[in-house]
């Protein structure tokens, strides 16, 4: 299996991505890093190690990471995710311990301690951490690669040209982009075609465990305020995406090319600039720009059923 570290802000979509990525075979989940987004990184942390606590992740490392984005006032979103950054059913007891070390320290540490190539960072949430990893020690960016939920093509979220992620820290998203790394992007383009329809969440119900029935009423919660806030009729589980994938690449179309981040525009900062043009050749990045729904959701469903607690 892959060594993943998943650095993430639960969430809604980042818990239900922690449980896939823990069921999988076909994926060695190695750490769990949790960043200030959502909401603030102790109520992210807290739920992190609340939700590795209900599936029995007692062998991951969960280290808490940075509490404010580089260079920039922070903006959670309260009004997806609730003001736990996890609201909806109770938070379960935590039994977990949180690791001593930074966030940044153990992506460097594991990723420099493994052979090289055998890590894949799985990021769900701003890019603080992998930034701060980065400038800690630069060679991670030859040993490791990384997969993202963050960016859009074209439309964002948040604003006309910004999805959450990016928004929240554009500056250590265009350090890690500018990296000498691999990074595979899951923008909007593909995480809105990934919805959790009532026949996704009965499917869900029907296979009977504790993580299953907490992940659905985590969806009932999630599902209402992408009714309200943004129009959908199922919610988009976004940051499933990256960890299926890794699971599974045959599951996403995926194309090669140049991707910076806006860092100052007035009405574009935060937009990933995805370039697709057809005369441009190359390009060290990856975008997933196409995804076989019924596939994507035989792999997440699966992977949850196959959690044994
Ligand atoms: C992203 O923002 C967060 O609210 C979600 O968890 C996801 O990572 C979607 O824009
Ligand atoms: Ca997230």
């Amino acid at each position: 299996p892959r060594s993943i570290i998943l650095d993430c802000d639960p969430g809604h979509d980042d818990a239900i991505a922690l449980f896939v990525a823990h069921g999988s075979p076909e994926i060695d989940l190695v750490a769990v890093t949790t960043v200030c987004g959502n909401q603030t990184v102790d109520k992210v942390t807290a739920n992190a190690l609340a939700v590795c606590s209900l599936a029995g992740m007692t062998d991951v490392i969960v280290a808490r990471g940075a509490d404010g984005p580089l260079r920039r006032a922070h903006r959670p979103a309260p009004d997806i995710h609730g003001e736990s950054g996890l609201d909806g059913p109770p938070l379960p007891v935590n039994t977990m311990t949180l690791d001593d070390r930074t966030a940044a320290a153990v992506i460097v540490d594991e990723v420099m301690s493994r052979p090289a190539g055998s890590v894949t960072v799985v990021a769900t949430a701003p890019l603080t951490n992998l930034a701060l990893a980065l400038r800690l020690e630069p060679a991670i960016a030859e040993r490791a690669s990384v997969a993202i939920m963050g960016g859009a093509i074209e439309q964002g979220n948040v604003t006309a040209s910004a999805e959450f992620n990016i928004l929240v820290d554009p500056d250590a998203a265009q350090e890690v982009f500018a990296a000498p790394w691999t990074v595979t992007m899951f923008g909007l383009e593909v995480t809105h075609l990934a919805l959790a329809t009532t026949e996704i969440r009965r499917r869900l119900i029907d296979i009977g465990s504790p993580v299953a029935a907490f992940a659905d009423e985590l969806l009932e919660f999630f599902g209402s305020t992408y009714a309200d806030h943004q129009g959908f009729d199922a919610p988009p589980v976004h940051d499933l995406c990256p960890v299926v994938y890794l699971i599974d690449p045959s599951v996403f179309t995926i194309r090669s090319a140049p991707i910076s981040v806006e860092t100052e525009g007035e009405f574009t900062l935060g937009r990933t600039v995805v370039d697709l043009r057809p005369q441009t050749v190359g390009g060290r990045h990856r975008v997933a720009t196409g995804l076989d729904v019924a596939k994507f959701w035989d792999i997440a469903l699966d992977s949850i059923g196959r959690i044994s607690i």
